[in-house]
């Protein structure tokens, strides 16, 4: 395949030597000549383990070639890679500068071009970059359509600095986004004999993932590095203690936890917590990714609270009152605290959870209701048709398949359904559908 590839970074520079390397004729452009410079004479324009080698068989290969001159790049060749820089401005915008500069020469490389030209995006960029922005422009510059004269793909690069030829051979996954099969076929070609799953979404979906995974590697570090520093001053190995956490595949190192949903509550993640940072605090370590998450539970709260009062209906069945599915445990539930909210408000509700009944309740739970929230233990009740035919706007909060089955037949059109959890099999249920995460 005659490829090109745009900006000769970390990630440009990389792709065109293992592209090379596996037998495709490659174009590198570059605004910088002394990149190109290098590039001609062999050498490496980026300081990669296993670089200097690879780029001096691949420029002796005859398969590279290298140039400013964008257009004739993409008149020449069948598809483009586009691996040019985003930093960041001083704002914390991303500046796209060189991107947008970059697509307008694209556009007028396809201009004169007879066959179609796939665009394949590599640089991270916000989401809605590549349709919103891009490919207008490319158009525009062609004077062509995208989708039948020309396709456009976003495709996230995850090779890390340090190991990138490494990992351009072994991605944990292959990932485009595109609205169309052209180019998702075309880069089935160029990259599916790479080990990891190979995957098709929509741009704005690839463009997101890219952010997302980027994030949660922060994530995890900063994570890793406040446990260590509570472990110091605590007298604990922070190596013992985040080795045996990562070895727990089933809930710590797995996608338990990661389904986006309602707030966390229940007897143990927020007392524990707030243990934790009671600790951080009497031994002066500062923790302010801890500090933040149960900031952040509460926002969610909020933002449920303020979809349901947002509709403006007063007559409220709230369907899920303990603080997961499955279990009858009403301590610090997040659904708890919406219900006193709801009262607070002045708003009439009524309270089914097949789990949650008062008869039926022992100790820590009966005893909770009694002495915390007794005014809520009288408006549970047993019935959920009662619940459903007393109500303006239910609030869906567990996902028991036996209530959501229910709920098919007792919901009516002029039902408001707040959905906090993504029941599961919600079609065939009536009313207007409102979706916490969506
Ligand atoms: N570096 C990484 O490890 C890594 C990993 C994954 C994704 N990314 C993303 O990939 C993109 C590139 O990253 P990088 O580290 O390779 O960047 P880089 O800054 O090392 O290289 C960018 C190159 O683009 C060139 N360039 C700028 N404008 C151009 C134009 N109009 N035409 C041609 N070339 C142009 C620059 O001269 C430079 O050589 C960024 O969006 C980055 O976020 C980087």
């Amino acid at each position: 395949m005659k490829i090109s590839i745009f900006g000769l970074g970390y990630v440009g520079a990389v792709s065109l030597a293992c592209l090379a390397r596996d037998g495709h004729a490659v174009v590198g452009v570059d605004i910088d000549e002394a990149k190109l410079e290098l590039i001609r004479n062999g050498r490496t324009p980026v300081v990669e383990e296993g670089m200097v080698a690879l780029m001096q068989e691949v420029a002796a290969s005859g398969r590279v070639l290298v140039t400013q001159d964008a257009a004739r790049a993409v008149r020449d060749t069948d598809i483009s890679l586009i691996c040019v820089g985003t930093p960041s401005a001083s704002n914390g915008a991303q500046d796209q500068s060189a991107l947008v500069r970059l697509a307008h020469d694209l556009g007028r490389g396809a201009r004169g071009k007879d066959t179609s030209h796939v665009f394949v995006f590599r640089s991270t960029m916000v989401p809605g970059t590549v349709e919103d922005i891009l490919t207008p422009i490319l158009e525009r510059e062609s004077g062509k359509a995208s989708g039948t004269d020309f396709h456009v793909a976003f495709q996230p690069e995850f090779l890390r600095e340090g190991s990138s030829i490494r990992d351009y051979d072994k991605p944990p996954f292959t990932i485009v986004g595109a609205s169309s099969d052209v180019p998702v076929q075309v880069l089935r070609q160029l990259f599916g004999h790479l080990p990891g799953e190979f995957i098709s979404t929509s741009i704005r979906t690839a463009e997101t993932v890219k952010y997302t995974c980027n994030n949660f590697h922060a994530l995890k570090i900063t994570f890793a590095n406040e446990t260590a520093r509570l472990c110091n001053a605590l007298g604990v190995d922070p190596f013992a203690v985040m080795d045996l956490v990562c070895r727990d595949r089933q809930l710590n190192i797995s996608p338990a936890y990661l389904r986006p949903g309602f707030a966390y509550g229940g007897s143990c993640l927020p007392k524990d917590l707030r243990a934790t940072m009671h600790l951080a605090r009497t031994h002066d370590v500062e923790l302010p990714l801890h500090a933040a998450i149960s900031l952040s539970n509460r926002v969610h709260v909020e933002r449920a609270i303020g979809k349901v009062l947002d509709t403006g209906k007063r007559r409220i069945g709230m369907i899920g009152l303990s603080f997961k599915t499955g279990t009858d445990d009403l301590r610090e539930s997040p659904l708890v605290q919406l219900a006193e909210h709801f009262l607070g408000k002045g708003l009439e509700l009524l309270v089914y959870d097949p789990e949650v009944h008062l008869s039926r309740l022992l100790g820590a739970n009966r005893r909770f209701i009694e002495q915390h929230v007794p005014h809520i233990g009288a408006l549970i009740r047993h019935d959920l048709a009662e619940v459903v035919a007393a109500s303006e706007l239910l609030v869906l909060g567990l996902r028991d398949r036996d209530t959501v089955a229910s709920l098919r037949n007792l919901t009516r059109d002029d039902h408001v359904l707040v959905d906090l959890v993504d029941i599961p099999d919600r079609a065939g249920m009536r009313g207007d559908y409102i979706g916490l995460c969506w």
